[in-house]
């Protein structure tokens, strides 16, 4: 057993893991700039204020898994590293007059989050998002447009069978009368909830509504629906949410048990599950509606929507789903030998001014025989060896095209050129590499 291990519920991701990682950072980076999200970046951590008002104190969140970091004696103020995003995109948008830009403010972040809970598969400590913010937009298409800039992202990442659920729940027009009945609703049933959600009733009603307990099931079937509860115009909204929906035929189910485990929604809801599995997994994903948001953060009141992606999990479903590994990018396209073993200033020379034209290369800098050297140019899977021999005072390399097996005698001032040019034959399928020679 090594010493030292990562902190529970953390993870190192591997060089043999973070290809795929990058592939889905420019995904979310390609869609957000396509899409008219710009990036922002927000501190790691943030006054825990910022969480217990934005989240909201009775939340799971805040009440169990907000990693707080004791202030130092000469610091009043209690910090917290960020659950989330949402609350400090928010705070910055408050922080820095945004309110004053065209509207709406269209953000977007790839970051890691913290979140103090019980670590199992697809729960981690320390998990990356994609978050997407619309800031200034009271909806409904861009509600829609947010819905389906998700549903593209898991598509375009390769996973298949994602299916969005959706829900309005309300706003504080209509959703005082409809938590009122349904803590009369819950009450009634009093002695058949479980403690945890008995205890939930008096303080976060709502949360009852999405309970996995298998002894909820029922209970939580008969439940009175938001949707048939909401104002007109909440109800207005989300018909028309659902018809931008349709339009860009963007599927999705209705689901009046999706509440949210964050405070600050309003209206629109929704979550992101590969299909058939919601019951036993997690949510890939997912966001909704924040109209109060910005006020409760000490802004003009603005509305405002996103979500977030969790990427641990999009991985997870990803490998579950046998997608097919990403080519490592920094498998090098030359390798630089020679038959001088101890030359390793002329293969380093080589191999740095065939990095500065832009190829990747590698030198060979073990002092080692030429067949060992070309052994590990073909463990590296190199397309070409640059070998450095006795043509070298003539200012001549031997190219080699490791796959082919084929070699030619190449002017050291025409290599870069000559890899590129060959290098693009083999990748564009032609069978124009260089010919054989002595
Ligand atoms: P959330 O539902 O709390 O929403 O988190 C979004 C996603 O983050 C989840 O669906 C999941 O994929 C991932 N996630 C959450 N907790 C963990 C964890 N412990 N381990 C691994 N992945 C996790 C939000 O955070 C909102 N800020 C989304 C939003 C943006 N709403 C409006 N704008």
């Amino acid at each position: 057993m090594p010493t030292f291990r990562a902190a529970r519920g953390t993870r190192d991701l591997l060089p043999t893991e973070t290809p795929l990682w990058s592939r889905l950072e420019r995904l979310a980076d390609d869609l957000a700039t396509r899409y008219g999200y710009r990036r922002i970046e927000t501190p790691m951590l943030e006054q825990a204020a910022v969480f217990e008002r934005g989240v909201g104190e009775v939340t799971d969140i805040v009440e169990k898994e907000l990693f707080r970091i004791t202030p130092r004696s000469e610091e009043a103020e209690s910090w917290a590293l960020r659950p989330e995003p949402t609350a400090g995109i928010v705070r910055a948008y408050v922080q820095h007059g945004m309110q004053t830009w065209p509207q709406p403010v269209k953000l977007a972040m790839t970051g890691p989050m913290f979140r103090y809970d019980r670590p199992q598969a697809g729960r981690y400590r320390q998990f990356w998002q994609f978050d997407i913010e619309a800031i200034g937009d009271p909806g409904p298409g861009v509600d829609a447009e947010i819905v389906e800039l998700g549903s593209r992202f898991y598509r375009d990442a390769g996973l298949t069978g994602v299916e969005v659920l959706l829900n309005s729940i309300g706003d504080p027009v209509c959703r005082p009368a409809y938590v009122a009945e349904l803590t009369a609703y819950y009450r009634d049933h009093a002695a058949d909830l479980p403690a945890v959600e008995r205890d939930r009733l008096e303080r976060n009603v709502l949360r009852l509504l999405d309970s996995k307990d298998p002894a909820m099931t029922a209970i939580n079937a008969a439940a009175p629906r938001i949707t048939d509860r909401l104002c007109d115009a909440c109800a207005e909204h989300f018909a028309s949410v659902r018809e931008h929906l349709d339009a860009l035929d963007v599927p999705y189910r209705l689901e009046p048990g999706l509440v949210r485990g964050l405070d600050y929604y309003t209206r629109t809801a929704f979550e992101y599950y590969v299909a058939g599995r919601e019951g036993q997994q997690q949510a890939l994903g997912g966001g909704g509606r924040y109209d109060g948001l910005v006020e409760l953060l000490g802004g003009k009141p603005t509305p405002g929507i996103g979500f977030g992606i969790g990427l641990d999990r999009l991985v997870l479903a990803l490998q579950e789903q046998g997608a097919r590994g990403v080519a490592d990018p920094a498998v090098p396209t030359v390798v630089v030998v020679g038959a001088d073993p101890a030359d390793t200033v002329a293969r380093l020379r080589i191999a740095t001014e065939l990095r500065a034209a832009g190829v990747a290369a590698r030198a060979e800098l073990a002092r080692r025989k030429l067949g060992k050297q070309l052994e590990s140019a073909a463990r590296d899977q190199a397309h070409f060896a640059v070998i450095l021999g006795d043509e070298l005072t003539a200012g001549d390399v031997q190219l080699r095209d490791l796959p082919a097996g084929t070699q030619k005698v190449v002017p050291l001032a025409d290599l870069a050129r000559e890899v590129a040019r060959s290098h693009a034959a083999h990748r564009h399928g032609t069978s124009e590499g260089p010919a054989t020679g002595d």
